[in-house]
């Protein structure tokens, strides 16, 4: 994962550095470092969040117009100072910092180390800095692309040398880099959030390019042929201010809180690519959702709305998997679903469905990321930036956006699908009540959400609401919960039901699956068992506890809980201390396979 950031023009480049990395620690925090050229090139580094170290050892003062700086999620090598980025070459005149992974590092490392070099650290990346002392003689230009010549892997690197202190060399191949046009200043980032503040016009670099970035302009080159490209510049609509708090004190409730309007906006969203993509899905005789995490959660709520609206079966798929079991060739239309447009796996699985012919269509958020370019059909899902590590509004808007599809294709069969349409539009004004409840599922968290053990059961189209609530729970509490459905608790899972286990039960308003999850319920509450209700309209019989939504249909029920689940694994990790915003272990867009 890793962030990476360069800055170079008129202002102190350590400070823009810094402050342009605090908003990359979605991608990782457990070390950071800068480093500027100044005559020669100065480097602070050390383990802990940004904030952290620039606390211990003033990152932002610096001197020096030029720099590049990074954000860890460690890979190879512990967390450490040692393997903090930037990492310098043998003789110091030469730094870099690096997203993604040499996969061949061993090996470079091996020769390297023969013909003299000295590492400091055990990371992949170190061998990039020596690979390119090793090849310097005709510029610092060549001397990347030749090293990058012999290095397998996933890279987004920026290097810059105290020989040629008037450039950033940046390349990229599969993991994301972005340059920042500025007047007579030039920002490179992992992504175009990181220098919002400062440009909107921005050049998403493409697979095995590099870029030779001064302060008044940039060359954009293919890694391959050593040729010029001609990149198109994007103009960037989101506005700097999302990416604050607001007086929230997280951007996770922020984000929670914001539904009402997220869901409007993704309510509203470019009917023509809504319908563009339901035609593509009846015509191809297999359709798969690939995503991961969350986004696979949503995936899963598009695999109930089309099977049970359209009588048309589309897979979910966990797109780290589409390569063992999927049947992929020219009928095929793969969707890559994924908030970031970055995550490894997913773009993975829609490099390999293109390969093998299939067609490739696309649901993101992040304007400009590798996903969205990469389809041939995209879908915005319009829910504005999101910051915290744990999903929340970014569900709710993929899972509308697939709801959608899902109406025009039904509507395209000649299906009545009024009343659920009807229902949708209602849903911002159903989630500004929804959320109200939000002191009372405070104290419910307080009072219920006290053990390690959570099951969360559901059935039919709230089944994937159940696996989203419990790794919501996960994520950010690190307590132990496991989502599955009311059918599946008796063959096995039951058996675990004591004081220490507790169960959040996902009940619609009425219908077979409420008094199916009922008769689960009793079976849970005959062992002693311990059950939150959330459910719509009216309390469920038996449950300790109920967390009622406003009534509404089935159909769209999961977009009314979900706020929920998520506002409840938000107060339970709040009463345990933990870093709600940013979660031990994790980053938000996970570009390592
Ligand atoms: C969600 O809370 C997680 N942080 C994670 O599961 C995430 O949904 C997953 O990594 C996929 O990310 P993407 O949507 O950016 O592809």
């Amino acid at each position: 994962m890793c962030g990476i950031v360069g800055y170079i023009g008129d202002r102190d480049a350590s400070p823009v550095l810094y402050g342009n990395l605090k908003r990359l620690e979605y991608r990782g925090y457990d070390s950071c470092g800068i480093a500027t050229l100044d005559g020669k090139i100065h480097v602070k580094k050390d383990t802990g969040s940004v904030e952290e170290i620039n606390k211990k050892v003033d990152l932002a003062s610096l001197p020096g117009h030029l720099g590049i700086g990074h954000t860890r999620w460690a890979t190879h090598g512990g967390v450490t100072k040692k393997n903090a980025h930037p990492h310098l070459d043998c003789s110091g005149e030469i730094v870099v910092v690096h997203n993604g992974i040499i996969s061949n590092f061993s090996t470079l490392r091996d020769l390297l180390l023969k013909k003299g070099h000295k590492f400091k650290s055990e990371t992949d990346t170190e061998v990039l800095v020596h690979l390119i002392e090793e090849k310097y003689d005709d510029g610092i230009e060549k001397a990347v692309r030749d090293a990058l010549m012999d290095v397998a892997g996933t890279y987004a690197l920026l290097v810059f040398s105290t020989r040629e202190p008037d450039k950033i060399i940046c390349a990229r191949n599969e993991s994301p880099l972005v340059l920042g046009i500025g007047a007579g200043e030039m920002y490179i980032g992992s992504d175009i959030a990181s220098f919002l503040k400062y440009t909107k016009k921005a050049v998403p670099l493409d697979e095995k390019e590099y870029a030779v970035v001064k302060k008044d302009g940039y060359v954009v080159k293919s890694l391959a042929t050593g040729r010029k490209l001609k990149k198109e510049i994007m103009e960037i609509d989101w506005s700097d201010e999302v990416a604050k708090k607001d007086g929230y004190a997280h951007f996770m409730l922020k984000e929670i809180l914001e539904q009402p309007t997220s869901v409007a906006s993704s309510l509203n969203v470019y009917p023509e690519d809504i319908s563009k993509l339901a035609l593509m899905i009846d015509d191809a005789s297999r359709v798969y959702l690939c995503a991961a995490g969350t986004s696979l959660h949503a995936a899963m709520l598009g695999e109930y709305w089309f099977s049970s609206l359209c009588n048309k079966s589309v897979i979910a798929m966990d797109s780290s998997e589409l390569q063992n079991k999927g049947v992929v060739d020219g009928d095929t239309l793969v969707i890559g679903i994924s908030q970031s447009g970055e995550t490894y796996d997913t773009l993975a699985s829609m490099r390999y469905a293109k390969e093998k012919g299939a067609k490739i269509a696309a649901i993101v958020n992040v304007t400009g990321s590798t996903a969205a370019r990469f389809a041939e059909h995209v879908i915005m899902q319009g829910s504005g930036i999101e910051i915290s590590v744990c999903a929340t509004k970014t569900f709710t808007s993929q899972a509308i956006i697939l709801l959608r599809t899902a109406l025009a294709l039904a509507k395209k069969k000649k299906k009545d699908v009024s009343k659920i349409e009807k229902e949708l539009l209602k849903l911002p004004d159903i989630l500004e009540e929804t959320i109200k409840l939000k002191n009372e599922i405070k104290e419910i968290s307080k009072k219920y959400l006290t053990v390690e053990n959570y099951i969360y059961v559901g059935r039919g189209i709230n089944l994937p609401s159940a696996l989203e609530g419990a790794l919501k729970l996960k994520e950010i509490t690190y307590h132990h919960a496991e989502g599955m459905s009311g059918g599946m608790l008796k063959h096995g899972t039951i058996s675990l039901i004591d004081k220490d286990l507790n169960v959040i039960a996902i009940v619609p308003a009425s219908g077979e699956n409420r008094s199916k999850t009922m008769s689960n319920i009793q079976e849970i509450k005959a062992r002693d068992g311990v059950v939150v209700g959330i459910t719509s309209g009216k309390p469920v019989d038996g449950c300790d506890a109920n967390i009622v939504a406003p009534e509404c249909g089935e159909a769209i029920s999961p977009l009314v809980f979900a706020p929920i689940y998520q506002l409840l694994a938000y107060y339970t990790a709040v009463n345990l201390g933990r870093n709600v915003d940013r979660p031990r272990a994790l980053a938000k867009s996970v570009t390592v396979e």
